[in-house]
């Protein structure tokens, strides 16, 4: 039984933070940004907003869309690094505020990948016959793990969560996943747990991240992945209707979509107003271009996302 997409939502901060505004804290500036990133602002979630607020707000829109109620989920799955407890999981806490039911929730941890890693967790439940529907949730909040004097990371990264709800279908749907890690690259792109022992206990715990390097491994395994992920079903670059990728870096995109062959006319981006958003990014530009009309039934949609661990992965989908 394939799962499909039932319905979609997404929750942006309010707060943005502007490249202009960035160029009073560090040494950098809008042009810089933009051309080697193609970001110009990105959403910060206030100190009232953290995984669980957005992931939450998501949800609520991807259940609506779905014509779903939160008791006719019978899981949930939310990719995450940036919950505000190292237990309970961000997942217990979203399933706290949306039932009162048991329903079973668990976090899936792999950086930036993580929403494609757990949709392709809820997909192999979902074709297994054992749940109908399941809630699948990315929500981040990285922008408070970057070193604010950091200008490495800080340009890069926003904040914000998206939402899918996955149901038992006919046809269509998710036609594969496909994952894959390399924790050899582990020292490249990391975020350190604050030491308790620690007399400084911050000073390790913001991201590092030797972003030339990361950029050089992305664009490789991403290009290889979307060829693999076609060639699994046989098809070539023209039968994509919409790229939807991970929101990193507008040249990783843009040479993904020139392994396609893919015109950025069928490339979802949303990275010049939201940075990269993490496990949220590829659920945000999805559930973007589905709202405005661009995504429509029936299209074929190629997900793709990379990052720490390294850990990346694809979804071929029929919406
Ligand atoms: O989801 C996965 C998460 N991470 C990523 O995807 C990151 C992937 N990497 C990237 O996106 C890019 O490598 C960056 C955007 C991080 C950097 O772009 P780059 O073109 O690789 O720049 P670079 O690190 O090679 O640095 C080029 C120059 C350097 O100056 P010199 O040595 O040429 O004089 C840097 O010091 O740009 C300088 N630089 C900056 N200048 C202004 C580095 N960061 C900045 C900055 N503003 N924020």
């Amino acid at each position: 039984m394939p799962s499909v997409i039932a319905g979609t939502g997404h929750y942006l901060p309010a707060q943005r933070l502007t490249n202009t505004m960035l160029e009073q804290r560090v040494e950098t500036s809008h042009e810089w940004i933009v051309e080697r990133t193609g970001i110009h602002e990105r959403r910060i979630a206030k100190d009232s907003e953290n995984t669980v607020t957005m992931g939450v707000a998501a949800a609520r829109q991807a259940l609506q869309a779905a014509h779903l109620h939160a008791d006719d989920i019978d899981l949930i799955i939310v990719a995450t690094t940036s919950g505000d407890y190292a237990f309970p999981s961000v997942a217990c806490e979203i399933q706290a505020q949306l039932t009162t039911n048991s329903t079973p929730a668990f976090d899936v941890g792999a950086a930036c990948a993580g929403f494609i890693f757990a949709l392709s967790v809820a997909d192999q439940y979902i074709c297994a016959g054992t749940y109908r529907h399941i809630l699948v949730i990315g929500t981040d909040v990285l922008s408070r793990f970057c070193n604010p004097e950091d200008r490495n990371t800080i340009v890069l990264f926003g904040d914000g969560a998206g939402a899918v709800v996955l149901s038992a279908g006919d046809e269509g749907g998710i036609l594969s996943t496909h994952l894959y890690s390399a924790g050899e690259f582990a020292n490249l792109l990391g975020v350190k747990h604050a030491s308790r022992t620690s007399a400084d206990p911050l000073a390790e715990a913001w991201m590092f991240m030797q972003g030339r390097e990361v950029f050089k491994v992305a664009v490789t395994k991403l290009s290889e992945l979307v060829i693999e992920t076609l060639a699994a079903h046989q098809l070539t670059p023209a039968a994509i209707d919409w790229l939807v990728p991970h929101q990193a870096n507008m040249r990783i995109i843009s040479a993904t979509a020139k392994k396609l062959e893919l015109p950025l006319t069928q490339v979802v981006t949303t990275l010049a107003y939201t940075g990269n958003t993490s496990a949220a990014s590829v659920p945000i530009a999805l559930d973007t271009a589905i709202r405005d009309g661009r995504i429509q039934r029936g299209h074929k949609l190629l997900l793709e996302a990379f990052g720490g661990g390294f850990a990346w992965g694809s979804a071929l989908i029929d919406y």
